[in-house]
């Protein structure tokens, strides 16, 4: 086996991921559950796991509809996580599963950390934009947490870097895919530079295309992948191995 095949486990997350704890990052990409398709199940289970395989400073990101973050609201609290934020993908396409409904072009990632950790101890690399625009937001003091923002807090450093947007315009693999529904790289790098220091370890649960393990490939950081699907394994080693030199790193 080589360096690269450890990078991607082809098995289900609930067995494989745990074992390999701790993560500074997760990356949680499951299956929605919002429509009948045969893919689209929703996994149980894991939530708790997961909680468990993150380093106390770690956190969680996990992809979603509105839907499924409503439907698993009470298994994240009694996972022992807690909502840090969100940003939301905006894309140049979208699926339309309803014809009476607005053409759905967003998908959300909202962040979690562990409820037993205070928000302050949590890695947080907070990203900001080169090309800041009037509606973009100032670079503030460390942010209070939701639901304690008091007046005073917002004291923004004139001139300063300014905080990227919570909204992410970024095209999709469209027609480059290899996945369904694969996420772009670029967005999972803004994501691991912000809640994962370098060198740290990402564990992505339901790794499909293996876009996050280019990211990490990108941006410095250790990555383990795993998908339960073992066709769609070997094409993220792939995919990784055409990014990654051989030997470019195992994870530990
Ligand atoms: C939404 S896709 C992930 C797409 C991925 N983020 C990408 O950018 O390509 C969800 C993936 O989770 C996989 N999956 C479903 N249940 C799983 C499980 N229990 N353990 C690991 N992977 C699982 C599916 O096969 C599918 O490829």
């Amino acid at each position: 086996m080589t360096l690269l095949s450890e990078k991607i486990m082809a098995g289900d997350c609930r067995a494989v991921m745990p074992q390999r704890a701790p993560f500074d990052m997760i990356i949680a990409d499951p299956p929605y559950g919002d429509t009948s398709l045969v893919w689209d199940r929703r996994v149980v289970g894991w939530l708790p796991l997961a909680c468990r395989a993150l380093r106390p400073s770690g956190s969680l990101w996990l992809f979603g509809s509105l839907r499924s973050f409503m439907a698993v609201a009470a298994e994240l609290r009694e996972a022992g996580l807690r909502y840090a934020q969100e940003i939301v993908w905006e894309k140049q396409n979208g699926s339309g599963f309803h014809a009476d409904r607005f053409k759905r072009v967003h998908e959300l990632a909202v962040q979690f950390y562990r409820a037993d950790t205070p928000w302050s101890a949590v890695y947080n690399d907070v990203q900001t934009t080169p090309d800041a625009t009037a509606r973009t937001v100032r670079r503030k003091r460390r942010p209070p947490h939701t639901g304690h923002i008091e007046a005073g807090h917002y004291v923004s450093d004139d001139g300063g870097p300014r905080l990227m947007r919570s909204v992410v315009y970024l095209r999709n693999a469209h027609g480059r895919a290899i996945h369904p529904t694969e996420k772009p790289a670029p967005l999972l790098e803004i994501l691991i530079r912000t809640s994962c220091p370098q060198g740290g370890l990402v564990g992505d649960w339901f790794a499909g295309s293996g876009a996050a393990g280019e990211a990490c490939r990108l941006t410095g950081r250790r990555y383990l992948g795993c998908e339960i699907d073992p066709v769609m394994a070997d094409k993220a080693r792939a995919r990784i191995a055409a990014v990654l030199p051989l030997g470019g790193g195992a994870a530990s």
